[in-house]
């Protein structure tokens, strides 16, 4: 079975997820995973499956659902935190359901994945249990810098590490782990991940910048007015205190151009724009290097695809 025929099966088994005896879960469910997405988890995972030796992708179908769900479910719960309206496309779960409809659906998704993992190894359940509690530390973080104005260049690696390249990590291992390979390849593949993540998640934060909501699916150019992301983490990088100047306080009062102009200071967001694409392309060096630890084959080189598209990806 070809990698995409195995998404496609990942993507009837997270419809048959959203099928909750609970019309409400249901529907919520049902508006969230229908709306597709990039699904770019449960391709790696598969990809690291089968670039480790995996064979029969019913082994690692369910694995790639889970990390899809708990994905699913932290974009629900993230957008109640960052008052997100777009998502996917959609109007987001909290926008037309309210914030505790939308709490509530994040919950149901993410306890969903017990059961998709519970036939796994104590091995695989503890990857995944890591890099959930990874993705809460990531978020509180973030939320945490962006209102005490500490969002600088380390934290921000720090958040980013969390909320973002520990679930491509555990992907990774995950789908490795499956396969059973020696033990350098799913290190191999596991670094390959983080810094995948990374060059993602920087990449993410550059459309922030750079691209508009209708083209992107959600909500654009709001990581300066939440004091965080790419351009405050390196503006924060050039100021003598090394903190964020963040107006936190002040951002209610202050148009879009004067908050731009409050937060990043003399930097502008072409700098960061492209500094962003730079630290994105040598993450994605880094990816790549790692992936000559593995054997030549078809899933290694799709790898090697999926790294350029990380970058080059316009939405
Ligand atoms: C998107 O970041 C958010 C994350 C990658 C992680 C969010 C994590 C939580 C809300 C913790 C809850 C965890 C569980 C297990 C339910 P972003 O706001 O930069 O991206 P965006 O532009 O896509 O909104
Ligand atoms: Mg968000």
């Amino acid at each position: 079975m070809a990698v995409d025929n195995a998404l496609q099966r990942v993507d009837e088994l997270l419809l048959s997820i959203a099928e909750s005896a609970v019309p409400l879960l249901r529907q919520t469910s049902q508006h969230i995973l229908g709306a597709g997405g990039k699904r770019v988890r449960p391709r790696l995972l598969l990809l690291s499956f089968e670039a480790a030796g995996g064979v029969d992708f019913d082994e690692a179908i369910p694995l790639a659902a889970a990390v899809e769900i708990i994905h699913t479910a932290t974009l629900v719960h993230d957008d109640i935190n960052d008052h997100g309206t777009l998502r996917r496309g959609r109007e987001t779960v909290n926008s037309r359901w309210g914030g505790t409809y939308a709490l509530l659906t994040g919950d149901y998704l993410f306890t969903r994945t017990y059961e998709l993992m519970a036939p796994y190894s104590t091995e695989l359940n503890r990857i995944l249990a890591r890099a959930s509690t990874a993705l809460v530390e990531g978020e509180t973080m973030q939320i945490q810098a962006a209102r005490e104005g500490t969002f600088d260049a380390a934290t921000y690696f720090e958040i980013i590490s969390r909320k973002t390249a520990a679930l491509f990590v555990a992907c990774a291992e995950l789908g490795a782990t499956a396969a059973n390979p020696p033990t350098a390849w799913v290190s191999a593949l596991s670094q390959y991940a983080f810094n995948l993540g990374i060059a993602f998640q920087l990449i993410d934060d550059v459309l922030d910048l750079a691209s508009d909501s209708a083209h992107l699916g959600k909500n654009a150019g709001i990581d300066i007015a939440q004091g965080r992301g790419i351009a405050v983490a390196l503006q924060s990088a050039g100021a003598s205190d090394g903190k964020s100047s963040a107006a936190v306080e002040v951002k209610n009062n202050l148009s879009h151009d004067a908050l731009q102009e409050a937060i990043l200071g003399g930097y502008t967001v072409e700098d960061a724009i492209a500094k962003g694409r730079a630290k994105a392309q040598d993450f994605a060096d880094q990816a790549l290097a790692q992936l000559d630890h593995l054997p030549l084959s078809a899933a290694s080189a799709a790898l090697r695809d999926l790294a350029h598209q990380v970058i080059e990806r316009d939405h």
